[in-house]
């Protein structure tokens, strides 16, 4: 059944909201703490090995209550049945979203036009993961039997940042194999990548949905020419396997079919990571890790599905991007680790969210008249912090932020993170706490600085703090809580996409430029063809030809 469609700020709950905004707008987080001693407890939400405090946000348990109210009218419970059930979600498309059957266990149950799709997943996970014994024990030899030693991904949008952010978040856990990836069209890409690569000893993993994306098949087709220099046309068979739901065109291109992992429809390839195209994060880190990856994504289903919306990350943390989006009229939030590991991570989450909610129509095939999709943005800590964090804490915009860390690093040097940590706990409090003028002048207490100096300097010195932090703690990082948190995050979209009454799934939006830069090729590429163009972009391509 479709998702129903109502505009949300017709409900009763928005008209409240709306009142209770008014309420609250100007209130400090630090008055919210001295009034309701409680207020940290109430407002965190323990779960498995996640702590996951929402106190320091500008709310209160009735904001919270309120938009629950929001989510009940707009009958979120019904859509996360459709979800899961695998109905038709992604209308545009005409497709059910069904990433959380990749990683529902093997007595489960999901119905696609009457057929339960949980066997053929793990048919296709079984061949994952004989696929990858035989690669990373060397059983699995390249042409001139060697064993490999590089596995290349050729992907681009969800067939590459997800793959990529995994394995590089996850580099602790990789075995011996190196692992590169390909994504841009530009060819200084691809180059810097093959260029100290042994053909007789890689792997290339093309991995593309469709199997006709520009960019992925322009490398495909680039580096299988570099690599028939050296080798001859049957090593092909050894050395380039493919994930994509397009078999026939992957055949085309010379892949056997034993060497496809197909992969469904009904996998968004921003939701991807979970199906065949993790592969190359089963040949990075072996199975078994790929598989625990999976696992904590099923456990963060499990509690999506099942917790009250009151105790329910997921939920919780959608609820106040629309609190803060729609209300204070934020525009963007950051999401910043304090773990190295995670350096690409808000990079993933922007093709995640901003692809999927940044929508201007909705379900009513009407434009909306409120805000939807938020900028994502972030660095870890605490480079960050030397960055620009100073416009968080100090700068005019509102910028709600998500902290992510962990009680346990890595190596375990308890003097390093301890230091990471008091800078996750620090910048916390400083933006919720900010700093008063009488805290920034009894600071020039015994300075030598005279009064008038004082007076001048004071006002620079001081942050109105009020800026709101969510703070994600978790025990450790490893694939299982790895997966737990990307599952945390694909359930906020999707819930922000009920309450926005968008169609998340599909993304039309990057089609237009897509279409352009076809013809503008024909035109670089052939000198008689002209085409229409505005002033500037007639110009600058006739620039381009003239000079490259
Ligand atoms: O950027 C648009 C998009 O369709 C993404 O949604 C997708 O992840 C990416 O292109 C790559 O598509 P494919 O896997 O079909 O090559």
């Amino acid at each position: 059944m479709a998702l129903k469609a109502s505009n949300p700020t017709t409900t009763k709950a928005w008209e409240k909201l709306q009142a209770h905004f008014e309420t609250i707008k100007s209130t400090h987080l630090k008055d919210l703490f001295s009034a309701d001693a409680k207020r940290a407890d109430d407002l965190t939400v323990k779960w498995e090995d996640f702590y996951a405090d929402f106190s320091k946000n500008r709310i209160t348990t009735e904001t919270v209550d309120l938009l629950v109210e929001l989510a009940n009218e707009l009958d979120l419970k019904d859509a996360i049945s459709k979800y899961f059930e695998g109905d038709i979600i992604n209308a545009t498309e005409g497709r059910a979203v069904l990433h959380t059957a990749l990683r529902a266990p093997e007595d489960a149950e999901v119905f696609v036009d009457g057929e339960n799709v949980i066997p053929g997943i793990h048919e296709v996970k079984r061949k994952i993961e004989t696929f990858t014994n035989a690669v990373v024990n060397g059983d699995h030899k390249g042409h001139t039997g060697k064993a490999i030693t590089d596995v290349v991904n050729i992907g681009i949008g969800g067939s590459d940042l997800g793959p990529a952010m995994v394995v590089d978040s996850l580099q602790y856990y990789k075995n011996q194999l190196e692992t590169h990836f390909v994504s841009n069209v530009d060819g200084d890409h691809y180059q810097e990548v093959i260029k100290n690569l042994n053909p007789e000893t890689t792997l290339f993993v093309i991995v593309s949905k469709t199997f006709t994306t520009q960019e992925t098949l322009s490398n495909a087709n680039s580096i299988r020419a570099w690599f028939l220099k050296s080798l001859p046309q049957e090593a092909v068979a050894k050395h380039f396997v493919a994930v994509s739901t397009n078999i026939e065109s992957v055949k085309g291109f010379g892949i056997a079919e034993e060497n496809i992992f197909p992969m469904k429809d009904w996998v968004g390839g921003r939701f991807s990571l979970w199906s065949a195209v993790g592969l190359s994060i089963s040949l990075a880190l072996g199975y078994k890790h790929f598989e625990s990856l999976l696992d904590g994504a099923h456990k963060m289903d499990t509690h999506f599905k099942t917790a009250d919306f009151n105790e329910n990350i997921p939920v919780i943390a959608a609820l106040l991007t629309v609190w803060y989006n729609n209300f204070f009229q934020a525009e963007s939030e950051a999401i910043i680790p304090y773990t190295q590991y995670l350096n690409q991570f808000a990079t993933y989450l922007q093709q995640g969210i901003m692809e999927s909610n940044g929508k201007s129509v909705d379900r009513d095939g009407q434009k909306v008249n409120y805000q939807t999709g938020t900028l994502i943005w972030g660095e870890p800590g605490t480079n960050s912090q030397h960055a620009f964090f100073q416009l968080i804490h100090q700068g005019t915009k509102l910028i709600p932020t998500d902290f992510i860390g962990y009680v346990e690093s890595l190596y375990g040097n308890k003097d390093h993170h301890n230091k990471l940590m008091s800078n996750y706990f620090a910048q916390t409090e400083a933006l919720m706490n900010g700093k008063t003028e009488a805290e920034v002048l009894a600071e020039f207490e015994g300075s030598t600085l005279s009064e008038e100096a004082i007076k001048t300097l004071a006002p620079f010195k001081i942050f109105d703090g009020n800026k709101p932090t969510t703070s994600l703690l978790i025990q450790k990082l490893t694939p299982e809580s790895l997966g737990k948190l990307i599952a945390m995050y694909e359930h906020k979209i999707f819930v922000q996409g009920i309450l926005w009454n968008v169609y998340s799934y599909d993304q039309f939006g990057v089609e237009l430029g897509k279409q352009l830069a076809k013809s503008i090729l024909k035109e670089l590429e052939e000198d008689d063809i002209k085409a229409n163009h505005d002033a500037s972009t007639e110009s600058l391509v006739a620039f381009f030809k003239k000079n490259c």
